[in-house]
């Protein structure tokens, strides 16, 4: 066994390494975590033991996350609806509270709004803002659906294509620029997290946000809204009749984005999950969509 003492952490500290983690492995890295301020420190060190190659690779695993690296940077993926999804340094790291957007967009293909059957076929779904490519992959893990996933960060956009290529598309581009015109009116459901935090708050977010994710991932504008209204308002030329855009947003920011959503002509339903602390407003397009229709096939992709 080696014994690997950590010079830049606490005294206190010593990584022991053998193939496998041993208990004070365990409790030395907990204690390292913990001291950090990691809440989830036992947890987190399992992880962390869990990922190391050898000695070395646990020390600069512990150091980068002593220092606030997000573990799941460190890691290299993040869970997610039970899936293991690669997210990359620079990467938006998804969140817990959005497994409630793929929880209302896979009960809308199924059933749609008012209940209806499901028939067979392959709706096309859109992840706009798809960082990681978390959502659109949870999604199409549970429906069959055409996905496409887009973002305007290249570096999002190559971490997405490890999660979400063969089985959807990925592009890059601002918002509705970076899809396929052929996908014009037959979007059945859009899923979209987009970047909403007011701009003047973001130095209020815990470090592991604010210095490891990019504030272009982060920042929604003054009031947090602005790329909202933007999707909002450029959704109506893309969706089928009858095709529904899924928002995400925050507890305050709910009646910003439900004007937002009213103002371009869809009604919005707001959907809460207190357990999660998660929001989604839910508009749906005027039409005669249903879930499952069989929509044409794709012709001019670009
Ligand atoms: C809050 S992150 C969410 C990522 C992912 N949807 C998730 O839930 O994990 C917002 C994402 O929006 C992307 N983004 C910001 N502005 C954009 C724009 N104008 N067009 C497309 N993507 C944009 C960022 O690069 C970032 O990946």
């Amino acid at each position: 066994m080696t014994i690997v003492i950590v010079s830049s952490l606490p005294p206190e500290v010593v990584l022991l390494t053998s193939h496998r983690p041993t208990s004070t492995d365990l409790s030395s890295v907990t204690s390292a975590l913990r001291g950090a301020g990691c809440v989830f420190a036992e947890d987190e060190a399992a992880a962390i033991l869990d990922a190391a190659h050898d000695a070395s690779h646990l020390a600069d695993m512990v150091e980068r996350r002593v220092a606030g690296t997000p573990l799941e940077q460190i890691l290299g993926w993040a869970e997610f609806c039970g899936m293991r999804i690669a997210v990359a340094p620079g990467v938006f790291v998804p969140r817990r509270r959005t497994e409630l957007l793929v929880r209302e967009a896979a009960a809308i293909l199924q059933h749609g709004d008012s209940g209806d059957r499901v028939s067979p076929g392959r709706p096309v779904v859109v992840d706009l803002c798809c960082g990681s490519g978390a959502v659109g992959a949870a999604l199409a893990a549970c429906r069959d659906v055409d996905l496409y996933a887009a973002d305007i960060d290249p570096v999002a956009v190559r971490c997405a294509r490890r999660t979400v290529q063969p089985a959807g598309r990925v592009l890059e581009g601002d918002l509705f620029d970076a899809l396929p015109v052929s996908l014009r009116g037959r979007v059945a459901v859009f899923v979209v997290n987009a970047p909403y935090v007011p701009t003047d708050e973001i130095r209020f977010m815990p470090a592991e946000a604010r210095e490891h994710e990019p504030h272009r991932t982060l920042d929604g504008g003054p009031d947090g809204l602005d790329v909202h209204r933007r999707v909002a308002h450029g959704v109506g030329g893309w969706l089928a009749p009858g095709g529904h855009l899924l928002v995400e947003t925050s507890g305050r920011q709910t009646t910003g984005t439900v004007e937002a959503f009213r103002a371009a002509g869809l009604e919005p339903r707001v959907v809460h999950d207190e357990e999660i602390d998660a929001t989604v407003v839910v508009g749906r397009a005027d039409g005669g969509w249903r879930p499952g229709a069989v929509l044409p096939a794709l012709t001019e992709d670009r």
